[in-house]
């Protein structure tokens, strides 16, 4: 006889929701988020058991016993390309893919805690659920930091984007509420098909070096953990016009976002991640990770 856990089975993340459903699982959101991140400590932008995780990992450091060949290739090459990418390695090829993944982000997060008003007794639970979810992506970039660190790399800073992009990012949250909710929930399924093919590679890549290879395994899904959860909570945001608007934005929002980054290519196959982000379900999350995550209701179909 089968256990009951593996009878549950998923629908795809554009399965249709009634409005009330999508009530209920806002309501189940945010009672999952205060069991998951704790107190929110705002003027740090993180949240209690953030703080606790990275402080436990920075407690443990592991460190690669094969050191870059050479780190400046690093640092010259994170924030802008200016080497030929196929001359990078492998290794030095992937860090410096995250850093401009999650260098996009930390823009985009800090122009929406600009525009964000703190937390007090009169805050909407939306708003609470905002607030929780840009204190989870802070902490995600010192996530990422200690990732660097692991290789070394303890220069790393998140450096802001060029005059033209900042702007862009601030004009963003001016937009109405609904036409933002499609790109938003797409950027979050997008870093979540990014991570899942980070990992994919962490065994090729980082073959040499096991201990460090976990180390940066388990960061990343720290990390992953948390964007299952978004990706959900933002598709909870869609109605069924923008539930539209958001399928047929992902293959382009992909394939222009990955044109920036010329180590894309080298390192993953921009095809399939346009087919995992258009069929995605949460079949494709390891079962470690949807244990401590959250699904909407209307994901989850028992088989
Ligand atoms: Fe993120
Ligand atoms: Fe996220």
């Amino acid at each position: 006889m089968r256990s009951r856990l593996t009878d549950v089975g998923y629908r795809s993340i554009f399965t249709a929701a009634t409005r009330r459903e999508r009530i209920a699982n806002f309501e189940a959101y945010w009672a999952y988020s205060v069991g998951h991140d704790g107190e929110i400590l705002q003027n740090q932008k993180d949240l209690v058991k953030k703080r606790d995780t990275l402080a436990g990992f920075q407690a443990d450091p592991v460190r690669s016993r094969r050191p870059l060949a050479d780190p400046a290739r690093f640092y010259r090459n994170n924030v802008i390309m200016q080497d030929d990418p196929r001359t990078l390695d492998r290794k030095t090829l992937l860090l410096t893919f995250l850093y401009k993944f999650a260098r996009h982000e930390y823009v985009g997060i800090s122009a929406a805690w600009e525009r964000t008003e703190r937390m007090t007794e009169s805050t909407s639970m939306l708003a609470k659920i905002g607030l929780y979810h840009l204190c989870e992506e802070f902490s995600h970039m010192r996530l990422f930091q200690e990732i660097f660190r692991t290789f070394h790399l303890d220069q790393v800073e998140w450096v802001p984007l060029g005059k033209w992009m900042s702007r862009m990012y601030r004009l963003f949250p001016m937009f109405p509420e609904a036409m933002l909710a499609p790109p938003a929930f797409v950027s979050e399924l997008m870093g979540l098909t990014v991570y899942g093919h980070i990992d994919g590679v962490l065994d090729e890549i980082l073959a040499d070096e096991p201990e460090a290879r976990e180390r940066v395994r388990a960061l990343l899904r720290e990390v992953m953990t948390d964007e299952v959860a978004h990706v959900g909570q933002r598709r909870n945001f869609l109605g069924p016009l923008g539930l539209r608007a958001a399928r047929l934005m992902v293959e382009s929002m992909y394939r222009a976002f990955f044109r920036d980054i010329p180590e894309t290519t080298r390192l993953f196959n921009v095809e399939q991640m346009v087919r995992d982000g258009k069929a995605f379900d949460y079949s494709t999350i390891a079962p470690e990770m949807l244990a401590k995550s959250w699904v909407p209701s209307y994901c989850r179909a028992s088989a």
